[in-house]
């Protein structure tokens, strides 16, 4: 096992990766030792600043810098050939969310770590937010009885997702993993059946989906309803609109307000919401979900145990996303062993 300090190296330093390798430089026994991006000025700028080395190079990296964990933030499609390597290295491994954009390279990364033997979490960062993992507490404690109808809503504008992501990855792979992930968690069932219906007139042009609603249906008896989209307007007062609510025989619970924030500013000049949870800059440091996550990551490594959200949890919301993806080509029920078997 890995003793303090713990050296980590980032992957990929866009959006996502900048942020875990804020978070990694503060974090008390653990060294950001290095990171790795193709884009080069960007690396050197990013490592320049937090006292790290930059590699454009992954292989690289792993081979040179001597490191214990890695925090791989590639574009959701990348994941599968950094994250062998990393296994093959020996390093612990820390994913973004989706684990991969495929069933069977999601396979292949989890059966790469259990062989390796290196622990693997992957990025489902709501696990680790207050609000979501009191909810859990709530229907472990009993106090909502059987789950009987999740309902989530994950809405974002068309500046965002769309723009960026295309054509590696889909609305439904990128965004309602967040959400899968939960109900998986939530209902502690397995799925059996999905359904989904889509919508495509704002992005039609581009081949993607506008909205998705997706019907789950559980071992349980359970049903979740997932409504998803990434074309809010460009001038939205939320970045992301997102809400859940959990009915059970004896109690309901939900999470988020009409617009899915708990802030709301409103100047002459307009209103916002701005992001509280999951990785706002406060003070100058990356605080909420994304910090709890990563702080929980490092623990696992030191102390060793099971990530709260391992690569078995990550494949399967990846596995119902791609059921989701196959209804909506055919325009009929698909059953999730079908879709496993597959
Ligand atoms: N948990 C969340 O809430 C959340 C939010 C946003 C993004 N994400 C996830 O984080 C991951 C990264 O997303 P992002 O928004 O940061 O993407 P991004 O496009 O901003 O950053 C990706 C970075 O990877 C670099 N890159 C691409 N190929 C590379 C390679 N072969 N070697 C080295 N670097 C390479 C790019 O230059 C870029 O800097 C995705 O899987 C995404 O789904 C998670």
């Amino acid at each position: 096992m890995p003793q303090e300090p713990l050296r980590m190296g980032v992957v990929g330093v866009g959006l996502m990766g900048e942020r875990h390798a804020r978070v990694i430089a503060r974090i008390r026994g653990c060294i950001l030792a290095a990171l790795a991006d193709v884009d080069e000025e960007r690396v050197r700028r990013i490592a320049g600043e937090l006292g790290a080395a930059a590699y454009t190079d992954f292989h690289t990296m792993l081979r040179e810098a001597e490191l214990d964990a890695v925090s791989i933030c590639l574009p959701d499609d990348r994941h599968l050939e950094a994250a062998l390597a990393a296994a093959a290295a020996g390093k612990a491994i820390l994913l973004e969310k989706p684990i991969a954009t495929r069933v069977d390279e999601a396979v292949a990364i989890v059966e790469a770590c259990r062989q390796a033997g290196v622990i693997l979490q992957v990025g489902h960062l709501l696990r680790f937010d207050n609000r979501y993992a009191s909810v859990k507490q709530a229907i472990d404690r009993g106090d909502l009885g059987e789950i009987v109808h999740i309902t989530a809503h994950r809405n974002s504008p068309w500046t965002q997702g769309p723009s960026r992501y295309r054509p590696g990855t889909s609305l439904t792979m990128h965004v309602a993993v967040h959400d899968l992930d939960l109900v998986n968690w939530y209902t502690g069932s397995r799925p059996v059946r999905v359904y989904a219906e889509r919508v495509r007139k704002r992005l039609r042009d581009r081949d993607m989906d506008d909205a998705v609603t997706a019907i789950l249906r559980f071992e349980s008896g359970a049903v979740a309803t997932l409504q998803y989209s990434w074309v809010l307007p460009a001038r939205s007062v939320t970045q992301l609109d997102a809400r859940l609510e959990v009915l059970g025989t004896r109690g309901m619970a939900t999470v988020g307000t009409y617009h899915g924030q708990s802030v709301l500013v409103a100047t002459d000049d307009g209103a916002d919401a701005p992001d509280v949870h999951h990785g706002p800059t406060l003070a100058g440091q990356v605080k909420g979900d994304v910090r709890e996550e990563i702080m929980a990551f490092v623990e696992t490594v030191l102390k060793g145990g099971k990530p709260l959200v391992d690569g078995a949890d990550a494949l399967l919301a990846v596995q119902e996303a791609e059921a989701i993806e196959r209804s909506l080509r055919l325009g009929t029920p698909v059953l999730l062993d079908e879709a496993r078997a597959r």
